[in-house]
């Protein structure tokens, strides 16, 4: 797995690096002494924010070593989540009208084995680990964020797709008394968002429970998000109720709303502009509005893992 170091580091992010490490080593050491170190306890004693319960046992991988990860701060505070509002603060002071526990995902569509899955019972049968990766919203800012969670596959394969199966389409709950945002029709809820079955069977492609080594958080997608590293932020649907395998593309929310301005394949690249600004290049979560931005990455810089899936295809035209 090749490492992409980002060039120019600031004192604050190493500090931030620091500080995210040092709380990692604390939880793990209270983890192996058997001590029930509860997170807020642990996130007081090193610095950052930890609410949520930590998730036990959590495999530490080598995806995204090197690369500076964001404050925590800056990851939940700083949202797009428009079933809580349009306004990037919003879902954090919002989101808690949400309940994420019981929580059931259906799979169904063209599968041997349809049926549900609680999360807990996700939580005890596939193996959780962490995983770095850099974020890239479509709005041209980006983050870098230490997601807990398990790829797509490990799910999708309990569930035995068949082969008419070649799109895999998500839901995100509808529920406009937990989710306000919904009594407004500034989308067609519920958020609906999909992949090509490939794309889905990627090992890069994440389902996410948590982040910083904890439970998501409620503004960021919980209890299970999508998380498509080498596509723009919008394809990483939050707080999924249901995923479906079906035999034609499925019609996600942003696609059919704007199809000339958000593609289907929604993939990180800086050689197609949005029609209404460039993207070739961004501004990382933490620095000033108008501080210096960074190079945009095709395909966010998973290039060598992802770019063999569209070839032969002309990426002007499936943007
Ligand atoms: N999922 C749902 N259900 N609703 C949304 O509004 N916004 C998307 C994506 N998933 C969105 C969603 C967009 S535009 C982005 S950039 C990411 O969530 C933001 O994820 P973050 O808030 O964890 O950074």
């Amino acid at each position: 797995m090749p490492i992409h170091k980002r060039s120019a580091i600031r004192n604050s992010e190493i500090t931030e690096q620091a500080v995210w490490e040092d709380r990692r080593r604390l939880m793990k050491l209270a983890g192996a002494a058997g001590i029930g170190l509860a997170t807020g306890q642990a996130a007081a004693l090193v610095s950052g924010p930890g609410k949520q319960p930590t998730i036990p046992g959590v495999r530490e991988t080598g995806y995204g070593r090197g690369l500076t990860v964001n404050d925590y701060a800056d990851a939940t505070g700083y949202n797009n989540f428009y079933e809580f509002g349009t306004d990037k603060r919003d879902p954090a002071r919002h989101a808690h009208t949400l309940k994420t526990s019981p929580w059931t995902v259906r799979v169904d569509g063209e599968c041997e084995r349809p049926g549900e899955i609680g999360m807990e019972d996700i939580f005890a049968k596939i193996p959780q680990e962490e995983r770095i990766y850099r974020f890239r919203c479509v709005e041209a800012w980006a983050m870098v964020v230490p997601w807990v969670g398990f790829p797509l596959s490990a799910l999708l394969e309990r569930f035995k797709p068949t082969s008419r199966a070649k799109y895999v389409a998500f839901e995100t709950l509808y529920d406009p008394e937990q989710m306000p945002g919904q009594k407004r029709r500034i989308l067609d809820w519920p958020y609906r968002e999909g992949l090509r079955m490939d794309e889905a069977m990627h090992p890069l492609t994440l389902l996410a429970t948590g982040i910083y080594g904890e439970r998501l958080p409620n503004q960021n997608g919980a209890p299970l998000r999508l998380v498509v590293p080498w596509k723009y932020g919008f394809k990483s649907i939050k707080s999924i109720v249901s995923i479906r395998f079906t035999e034609t593309i499925p019609h996600t929310t942003w696609w059919k709303l704007a199809p000339r301005e958000y593609g289907f394949y929604a993939n990180v690249n800086p050689a197609v502009d949005h029609p209404r600004w460039s993207q070739k290049k961004h501004r990382l979560l933490g620095e000033g509005l108008f501080s210096g931005k960074h190079e945009t990455l095709p395909f966010n810089g998973y290039a060598d893992e992802v770019a063999g899936l569209y070839k032969g295809m002309d990426l002007r035209k499936f943007f």
